[in-house]
């Protein structure tokens, strides 16, 4: 049975995840896609880092490793920002390796382009991490919604500031007390920018609006706004009200038919189904025009949740392909 070879390019939190995981659940995945599963090569940008991989796999810099050796079926892609990200991974898609990427930063700008590059190129991609971790959101809209109309979603799509929020009211602290609290805990970056900001909700917004309505809404209908300004007094007050504070991301159709999207703070009482999502949890509240209201919970960020998604794209691909070998050798035999 020929191997399914694969290069991890980026090995920090969410490619440690994947590497274990190919390495823990081996035999398990090897059933599943039916084949060997061989991790060939992994590109890191600092060697000295990394000394305690297999002697069997290439631990380089150079992404040539990968982009010229014919053998390497699929691509993990786990590294941080657009670029080199986006340039590496049209090369590899160029050289017919399928790929899957949890770059939200990088698949929100250029998702589209590569989704277009893989089908002339006739490779799959998958980005099921780009979007709330370990929530399966985009198989989830890909494979079983697919003869409903979404209508809406709003969703919890950064558990960052879900924890600050959270934090804030539980335990009665600042803002300030309750991000040092989410770095000591490591749920925020060391610079937490583009978490508390909403950038990284946003990120993930325009990949749900690229899959759901087939576009981004213009930059002008978008409105985000961070919760750095939020004071403990003003989450205490909404606490007397039976309400709580949540960082909401909201895509959908207005009244006058513009495509609009959101990422704001927002009060919401028990009645809402974002009320309960607690922590570094995130959550994505969709509404179909068939099956009605739908919400999805889970852990949305995280070394093992991530690269759940990625290796559950993983089987999907090589199950389709093993699917498509066997119904050609089927025909053939006729
Ligand atoms: N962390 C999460 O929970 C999470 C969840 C969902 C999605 N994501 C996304 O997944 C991606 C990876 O996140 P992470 O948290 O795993 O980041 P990370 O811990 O900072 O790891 C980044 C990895 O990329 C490598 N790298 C950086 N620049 C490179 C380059 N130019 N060429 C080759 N390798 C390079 C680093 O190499 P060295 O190890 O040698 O420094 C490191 O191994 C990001 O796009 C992030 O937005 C993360």
């Amino acid at each position: 049975m020929k191997p399914i070879n694969v290069a991890l390019i980026g090995l920090g939190t969410v490619g440690c995840g994947v590497y274990q995981t190919l390495h823990i659940q081996r035999q398990r995945l090897e059933k599943l896609v039916g084949a060997p599963i061989n991790i060939l090569t992994i590109i890191i940008e600092n060697p000295d880092k990394h000394q305690k991989i297999s002697a069997k796999t290439n631990v380089t810099t150079d992404v040539n490793a990968v982009l010229n050796n014919p053998e390497i079926d699929v691509v993990f892609e786990a590294i941080v920002g657009k670029e080199p990200a986006f340039s590496i991974l049209k090369e590899c898609i160029q050289a017919k390796k399928h790929v899957i990427t949890s770059n939200k930063e990088m698949f929100a700008t250029h998702g589209e382009e590569l989704k277009r590059l893989a089908s002339k190129y006739n490779v799959q991609i998958g980005y099921d991490a780009t979007t709330a971790g370990g929530i399966p959101i985009i198989q989830i809209i890909q494979q079983l919604l697919k003869a409903n109309q979404i209508q809406y979603v709003q969703a919890i799509l950064n558990g960052t500031t879900n924890y600050i929020l959270s934090a804030m009211r539980e335990k009665n602290i600042t803002f300030s007390t309750a991000l040092d609290e989410a770095q000591k805990w490591g749920y925020a970056e060391p610079d937490p920018e583009k978490d508390i900001e909403g950038f990284d909700a946003y990120y993930k917004l325009m990949i749900l609006s690229e899959l759901i309505f087939e576009k981004q809404p213009d930059l002008k209908n978008v409105k985000r706004k961070g919760i750095r300004d939020i004071t403990e007094e003003s989450i205490q007050g909404l606490q007397t009200e039976g309400k709580r504070l949540k960082h909401i991301a909201k895509i959908g159709y207005d009244a006058t038919g513009k495509l609009t999207a959101s990422v704001e703070p927002e009060a919401v009482s028990k009645e809402h189904p974002l009320y309960a999502v607690e922590g570094v949890n995130n959550a994505i509240h969709i509404k179909g025009d068939i099956v009605g209201d739908l919400t999805f919970t889970g852990p949305g960020a995280g070394s093992f949740p991530t690269a759940s998604a990625m290796i559950e794209d993983f089987c999907i691909l090589f199950k389709k392909e093993q699917t498509a070998i066997a119904s050609s050798k089927a025909h053939a035999t006729v």
